[in-house]
């Protein structure tokens, strides 16, 4: 019996990551974010997956809609209220949250076009001035710092971004994206969107 206490006590303290936030600002405004972003932050219907994501990445779009850089229709809609008036600790403190949750793939997109799109994700088609996305991404899609993980985002969301910046609109200062999206056709954001969705 006495030994059951300090296996409880552990216990307890593994489920901390949840537990510490409890009654805390964060706890409710991660509440906020979910709602849209789904269970485990898994991503539901237009709101995109945020389990996983680059912790920098996540800081630097919330920035972005709260200075309304980030312009498009969905993020006028949704995303300048939430990060409105958001405490630089409470956008550090969410964005640690969902990057330390282990990401689902979508697995949403034609697995037909998968091997195009692997192809174009990781060689580019120098002929056509388009750009290996790896490069930046990773070898896994993973990203790193302020570069986002692609991996397993949905087909409909990745589609919908790459198409975004060929329409005018913006996400972030300097970012390299219009121009390494600029050169793609509307198949090759199909392939590369589909392939992404099923990346672990
Ligand atoms: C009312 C619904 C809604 C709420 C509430 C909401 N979001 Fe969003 N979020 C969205 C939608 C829709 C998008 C996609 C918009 C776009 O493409 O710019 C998005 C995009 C994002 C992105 C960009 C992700 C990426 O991969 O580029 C981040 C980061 C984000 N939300 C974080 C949050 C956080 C943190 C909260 C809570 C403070 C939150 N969201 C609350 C709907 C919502
Ligand atoms: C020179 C580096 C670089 C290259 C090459 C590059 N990216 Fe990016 N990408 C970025 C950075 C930085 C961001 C974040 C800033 C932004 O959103 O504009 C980004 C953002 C994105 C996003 C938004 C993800 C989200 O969660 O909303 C998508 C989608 C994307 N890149 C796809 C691609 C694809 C597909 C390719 C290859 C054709 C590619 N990128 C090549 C640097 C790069």
């Amino acid at each position: 019996m006495k030994r059951i206490w300090p296996k409880l006590a552990l216990l307890a303290w593994l489920c901390s990551p949840a537990s510490s936030w409890a009654g805390s600002s964060v706890a409710a405004g991660i509440r906020n974010c979910t709602w849209c972003h789904g269970t485990g932050a898994q991503g539901y219907t237009v709101a995109p997956r945020l389990a996983g994501q680059q912790a920098l990445y996540i800081e630097a779009q919330l920035r972005g809609y709260a200075a309304h850089i980030r312009d498009n229709p969905l993020s006028k809609q949704y995303m300048w209220g939430a990060a409105a008036n958001l405490r630089t600790d409470t956008v550090r403190d969410l964005a640690d949250y969902f990057a330390s949750l282990p990401p689902k793939s979508a697995h949403d997109g034609r697995w037909a076009l998968a091997a195009k799109g692997q192809s174009i994700y990781l060689q580019g088609i120098p002929d056509a001035n388009i750009v290996a996305c790896l490069a930046c991404h990773g070898p896994g899609g993973q990203g790193v710092r302020e570069i986002p993980r692609l991996g397993g985002l949905s087909y409909f969301y990745l589609k919908r971004r790459l198409e975004e910046w060929g329409q005018g609109y913006h996400s972030a200062p300097a970012s390299p994206m219009p121009l390494a999206a600029s050169t793609l056709g509307p198949d090759e954001i199909e392939a590369l969107a589909s392939y992404l969705s099923f990346v672990r």
